[in-house]
């Protein structure tokens, strides 16, 4: 039987890197040193209050940080990306659970692991971490976010490894396979009536942002007719990856408000005025659009 533990050790990070060093009473103390080799072996160059600022600057829109015992360390209600409590020395694509594109998982499969160097890569430009270790030019991430700067990368990064220490003597991360996502499939489509719900209820809900020919600039809305938005949600990718970011993100006052059949309405319509072809209808269940191509 192996020893499998994992501590809040946000103690630590109040009293800087090294555990060792810290002025810890209790069991905290005995934690904290019996965690102390997997902490080190966590090659951490960053400033972790640099990085806690810049995490709930950049991240908590889609990530929060809860330990096992569902203790919130870091976020609120980000549910778009996996929680990223225990990140550090972990697998990649491997929160139980959590929904990933295949390609995530598959770089874990292959030995991925997020390290300092992985880390920065990644949130550098997670599609195309993902290409390069796969070495494999379809591959893409549903990670809709990049961190321009390593420096602050690295800095998240440190943040993450001072919450999470984890002492482990057996391999626990492939405990349970998350679902995978195929991306084969025949082209995208929808019915016209679909179009027509979602356009009135696009003009009432989302224009005011958007604009009424989708092309974004008010209250900061983005273009969803512009070539960057056909980048990141068209060009080969599977329809779940849009439908899903709209049912978790939009609109931004309350995300997930509507039922899934109005959200497929929705799509539907941003399909037809980007000039996508109607036909059968768009379904509103992921397992279904993961089968469908983002093609013309
Ligand atoms: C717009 C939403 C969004 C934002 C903002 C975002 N992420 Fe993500 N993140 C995701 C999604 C979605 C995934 C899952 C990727 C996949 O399945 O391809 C992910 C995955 C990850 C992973 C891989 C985790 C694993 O289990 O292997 C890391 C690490 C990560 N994000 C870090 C960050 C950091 C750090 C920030 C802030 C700088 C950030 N993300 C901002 C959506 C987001
Ligand atoms: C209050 C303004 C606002 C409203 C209302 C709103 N959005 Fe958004 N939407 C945004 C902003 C801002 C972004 C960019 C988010 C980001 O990048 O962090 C966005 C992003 C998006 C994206 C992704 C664009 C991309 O390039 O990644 C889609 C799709 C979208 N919204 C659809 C909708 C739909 C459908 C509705 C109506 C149900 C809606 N939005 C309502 C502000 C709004």
């Amino acid at each position: 039987m192996g020893l499998n533990l994992k501590f809040n050790s946000k103690a630590i990070a109040a009293h800087g890197r090294n555990p060792a060093n810290a002025a810890l009473t209790g069991l905290t103390t005995m934690l904290a040193l019996w965690a102390a080799p997997a902490v080190a072996e966590t090659h951490v160059t960053g400033d972790m209050a640099a990085g806690e600022i810049s995490f709930a600057q950049q991240c908590v829109k889609c990530h929060v940080v809860v330990t096992d015992a569902g203790e919130t360390l870091a976020g609120r209600n980000g549910r778009i990306g996996p929680n990223l409590f225990g990140i550090p020395g972990q697998t990649t694509g491997a929160v139980p659970g959590y929904r990933y594109t295949d390609f995530i998982i598959r770089a874990g499969q292959s030995g991925a692991t997020w390290d300092e160097a992985t880390f920065v890569a990644f949130v550098g430009n997670p599609t195309e971490w993902l290409r390069t270790t796969l070495n494999d030019p379809a591959a893409r991430s549903r990670m809709n976010f990049e961190v321009r700067d390593p420096a602050d990368a690295a800095n998240i990064y440190a943040f993450l490894a001072s919450l999470a220490a984890v002492a482990e003597t057996e391999e626990s991360a492939a405990a349970e396979e998350p679902a995978k996502v195929a991306v084969t499939g025949r082209p995208v489509s929808y019915d016209p009536d679909q179009a027509e719900r979602g356009s009135t209820r696009y003009m009432n809900d989302c224009a005011e942002c958007h604009g009424d020919d989708l092309k974004g600039g008010l209250n900061g809305g983005a273009s969803l007719r512009s070539v960057s938005f056909l980048q990141k949600y068209a060009e080969g990718a599977p329809a779940s990856d849009l439908f899903y970011y709209m049912s978790n993100a939009m609109p931004p006052s309350s995300p997930g408000r509507y039922s899934e059949s109005n959200y497929a309405d929705l799509m539907a319509f941003i399909l037809r005025r980007n000039g996508f072809q109607a036909g059968a209808a768009l379904p509103s269940d992921l397992d279904s659009l993961d089968h469908l191509i983002m093609e013309k």
